[in-house]
C-alpha cells in the first residue's frame, strides 16, 4: 500500500464480533496493532461503526432485534442489515459499541475519521409490534388529530376511516395499499434510519471532536431520503460500482449522475469510500475492469467533485460471502495489473491535489431531484416504463453529451443561481414549490417540466386543478387528458427544433396538451392527436417555461431539446468533444480545471485551448489532445 502511494484505509465496518466478542467485553488490541502498523507507513485510518452485521450473541440474547416480516416471521440470522430500528435493545447495543470505539480511538492520531454503519438503507422493512406502534406515534406527531390524518389519507375510500390510532397498520403491498399510507410509511422508515445514524453521530461528535464523520452512500439508491441522511454528517462519501454488463455510456453517465446527486446532498464535494477495483459479485462475477478502466472510473469522480477515494477491497477475501468481490489484489495477494493501475491513479491524485484544492463543480443547470416523487411513483408509476433515473437520464445524458455541468438539487432549494432548471418526473409538488418555480420563470429562468409533473400534493392527494396546476399560466398550457401508451402504441410527432421539421416517435405516455399561450415546438400527427402538442415553449415574464408531455424514442431528440434549452438560457459549453469523451470543469480559489474523460476503447482527438498546462502529462497543450482508450486529461484553464 505504501509503495502504491496510498495514505488512507477504512476498516472495521463489519467487525462487531471481533471488537465485542461478548456483550460489554471489548477487544481492540488486534485493531490497534493494524492501525499502528499502517500509521508507521503514513497511512491513516477511517473506522466504521460495525452495526450493519449482528454478532451471534445479540441474537441469542435478544431475538427481538431481528426484522419481522409482514406475516410475523423473524428473519434468519446470518446476513447483514437485518435489525429492527425501533428495537430499544438494538439502539442501545449500537450506542454502546459506538461509544466504546469512540472512547478508545478518540485520541489516536492515526484515526482521522468515522464512517457510520455501512450503506444505510439496504434493510428489509420491519413489521413488528414495536415498529407498528412507533409508526402510529410518528403519525400522531405529524397529524395531531385523527381527523386530519383521515383527510390527508383520503380514508373515506375503501372504508378506511380510522376511529383510533391503534387501528393503523403499516402497508406492505405498495402497489395495492393506500398510496398515502405507503408514502408516510416510506417517510417513517427513512426517518428511523436517519435517527439511528444520528444516535451514533451524537456520540462521535461528543467524544471525537477532531475526527470527521461521514457515511458511505449508494449513489442512485433511493429508499432513504438521502438529503436527510446527509444532514448530520461532515461530508458525504459513496460507493461506486459502475462495472456491470457491456461497457456502455448509460453506465458511465449513471456514475456521473450519482456523483452529482452525492455532491448535491450537502452542496459540497464528496469522497468515494468504495471504488471499483476488480470483478465483483456475491455468487457470480461482473466483468473485469479493462486496462485503464479503474483509473478512468476513479478520475471521473474527481471531475464531478470527489476529494478523496478509497478502493474496495484491498485484497479479495479468501473467506465468507464476499470471496468473489475482487480488489486491488486477488486471493493470492500478488501485486499485478490492477495494483499497477491503482498506483498510477494514486500518483495522478497526488499530482492533481494542488490543482483541485479549493475547487468544486459550478453549474448553470440544475435538475430537481426528489426522493418523495421516486417513492410515490414507485406505487403508481402511471406507465410501466416510468423509472425515475431513466426519465432523468434522458435529459442528463444529453446535457453531459453537450459538455454541460449539472447540479442535482433538493426541491425547495433556492434556484436563483441557475439559468436553466429541469424537473423531470417531479410528481409531488407542494403549492409552495409551484409558486417558487413560477417566480423563477417570471424572473428570467428557463424551466422544463414533463409528464406526471405536479400531479400530487405532499400527502399524495391529486391536486384538483387542471394540470399543470399552479404552473398553467407560466407554462401556457392545459392538460385535461393523458394516457399510457401500452402494448407498443406509438404516435408520430413532428418536431420543429431544427430548421426543417423532423419526424419522431412518442412512446410510453402522452399528455394531451392544449396550448393556451405556449408555442408548439412539437405536435402529434395521428388523426385524433392533431389538436395536441407534445412539446411547448411559453414566454412568461423574463423567462420561459417548456413542457414535454411524452417520451421520445430517439435520443437525438433530447440532444436537440437540450440545445434549444441551452440557447434559450444562454449557456455555452467550455469545449465540444467527440461522443464518448466526457467534459467537466471544476473551479474555485482562482483556478479552473477541465477534465476530459475518454469512456471509449478507441483513441480520441479532442480540440482544446492551446498553451495550457495538461497536468497529468505535465505538458503544454497544442490545439488538440490525443486520449488513448480510457485515458483522462486534466487541463488547467
Ligand atoms: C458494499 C459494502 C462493502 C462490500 C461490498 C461488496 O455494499 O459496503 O462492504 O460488502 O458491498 O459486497
Amino acid at each position: 500500500m505504501q509503495k502504491a502511494g496510498f495514505n488512507i484505509v477504512r476498516m472495521a465496518e463489519f467487525a462487531w464480533v471481533n471488537m465485542e466478542p461478548e456483550e460489554g467485553r471489548y477487544e481492540f488490541g488486534w485493531l490497534d496493532e493494524i492501525i499502528e502498523i499502517l500509521g508507521k507507513r503514513g497511512i491513516k485510518t477511517i473506522l466504521g461503526t460495525p452495526t450493519a452485521a449482528l454478532p451471534p450473541w445479540t441474537l441469542r440474547k435478544y431475538p427481538e432485534i431481528m426484522v419481522q416480516t409482514p406475516t410475523g416471521q423473524r428473519l434468519t440470522w446470518g446476513m447483514r442489515k437485518h435489525n429492527c430500528f425501533t428495537s430499544g435493545v438494538f439502539r442501545l447495543l449500537s450506542e454502546r459499541i459506538t461509544r466504546a470505539m469512540a472512547q478508545h480511538y478518540k485520541d489516536n492520531p492515526n484515526v482521522i475519521g468515522w464512517q457510520t454503519d455501512n450503506e444505510i438503507g439496504g434493510h428489509p422493512m420491519c413489521y413488528c409490534h414495536s415498529c407498528r406502534a412507533n409508526f402510529q406515534d410518528w403519525l400522531k406527531n405529524k397529524y395531531k388529530t385523527l381527523a386530519e390524518l383521515n383527510r390527508a389519507w383520503g380514508t373515506h375510500f375503501w372504508s378506511q376511516g380510522f376511529g383510533d390510532w391503534s387501528e393503523i397498520v403499516p402497508p406492505d403491498k405498495f402497489d395495492e395499499h393506500n398510496p398515502h399510507t405507503c408514502l408516510d410509511w416510506k417517510r417513517f422508515f427513512s426517518w428511523l434510519n436517519v435517527r439511528f445514524q444520528k444516535e451514533q453521530i451524537d456520540i462521535l461528535r461528543a467524544l471525537c471532536p477532531n475526527q470527521f464523520v461521514t457515511h458511505n452512500f449508494m449513489g442512485l439508491f433511493s429508499e432513504i431520503n438521502y438529503y436527510d441522511l446527509a444532514e448530520d454528517l461532515d461530508f458525504v462519501s459513496w460507493d461506486n460500482y459502475p462495472v456491470s454488463g457491456k461497457p456502455d455510456m448509460t453506465n458511465n453517465y449513471n456514475a456521473a449522475m450519482a456523483a452529482d446527486v452525492m455532491r448535491g446532498l450537502k452542496r459540497r464535494n464528496f469522497w468515494i469510500m468504495e471504488q471499483t477495483s476488480g470483478s465483483h459479485g456475491w455468487g457470480t462475477l461482473s466483468r473485469n475492469p479493462r486496462p485503464g478502466e479503474i483509473r478512468k472510473i476513479a478520475l471521473q469522480q474527481f471531475a464531478h467533485g470527489a476529494e478523496a477515494q478509497v478502493w474496495f477491497p484491498w485484497r479479495a477475501c479468501t473467506v465468507g460471502r464476499e470471496q468473489y468481490w475482487h480488489g486491488i489484489l486477488g486471493h493470492d495477494g500478488k501485486p499485478g495489473r490492477r495494483y499497477q493501475e491503482a498506483a498510477q491513479t494514486a500518483r495522478d491524485l497526488h499530482t492533481l491535489d494542488e490543482h483541485l484544492k479549493g475547487t468544486t463543480v459550478r453549474a448553470d443547470v440544475a435538475i430537481i431531484y426528489d426522493y418523495e416523487s421516486v417513492w410515490a411513483l414507485s406505487f403508481q408509476p402511471a406507465y410501466d416504463e416510468n423509472k425515475y433515473h431513466q426519465v432523468i437520464g434522458r435529459y442528463y445524458q444529453a446535457l453531459r453529451r453537450a459538455g454541460i455541468n449539472v447540479d442535482m438539487v433538493r426541491p425547495g432549494q433556492d434556484l436563483a443561481g441557475y439559468k436553466l432548471v429541469l424537473a423531470p418526473d417531479l410528481y409531488i409538488v407542494r403549492d409552495s414549490l409551484a409558486s417558487q418555480i413560477d417566480a423563477y420563470i417570471r424572473n428570467g429562468g428557463v424551466f422544463l417540466a414533463d409528464g406526471r409533473f405536479a400531479v400530487k400534493d405532499e400527502t399524495g392527494l391529486c391536486h384538483v386543478r387542471t394540470l399543470p396546476g399552479l404552473l398553467a399560466e407560466a407554462l401556457g398550457i392545459e392538460i385535461e387528458e393523458y394516457e399510457a401508451l401500452r402494448g407498443g402504441i406509438e404516435y408520430q410527432i413532428e418536431e420543429h427544433l431544427h430548421r426543417a421539421p423532423v419526424t419522431r416517435t412518442a412512446i410510453h405516455y402522452a399528455d394531451w396538451i392544449k396550448p393556451t399561450t405556449a408555442l408548439v415546438l412539437a405536435g402529434y400527427t395521428d388523426w385524433h392527436m392533431q389538436p395536441y402538442a407534445a412539446l411547448t415553449r411559453n414566454q412568461c415574464g423574463k423567462g420561459a417555461g417548456y413542457y414535454l408531455g411524452t417520451i421520445v424514442k430517439e435520443p437525438a431528440f433530447y440532444d436537440a431539446l437540450i440545445r434549444e434549452l441551452l440557447e434559450s438560457a444562454k449557456i455555452t459549453a467550455e469545449i465540444t468533444a467527440p461522443e464518448g469523451v466526457e467534459v467537466s470543469t471544476r473551479e474555485g480559489a482562482g483556478k479552473k480545471v477541465l477534465f476530459l474523460v475518454n469512456h471509449t476503447e478507441q483513441c480520441q482527438t479532442v480540440n482544446v485551448p492551446a498553451g495550457k498546462c495538461e497536468v497529468l502529462r505535465n505538458k503544454t497543450t497544442g490545439s488538440a489532445i490525443e486520449l488513448a482508450a480510457y485515458d483522462v486529461a486534466v487541463i488547467r484553464l
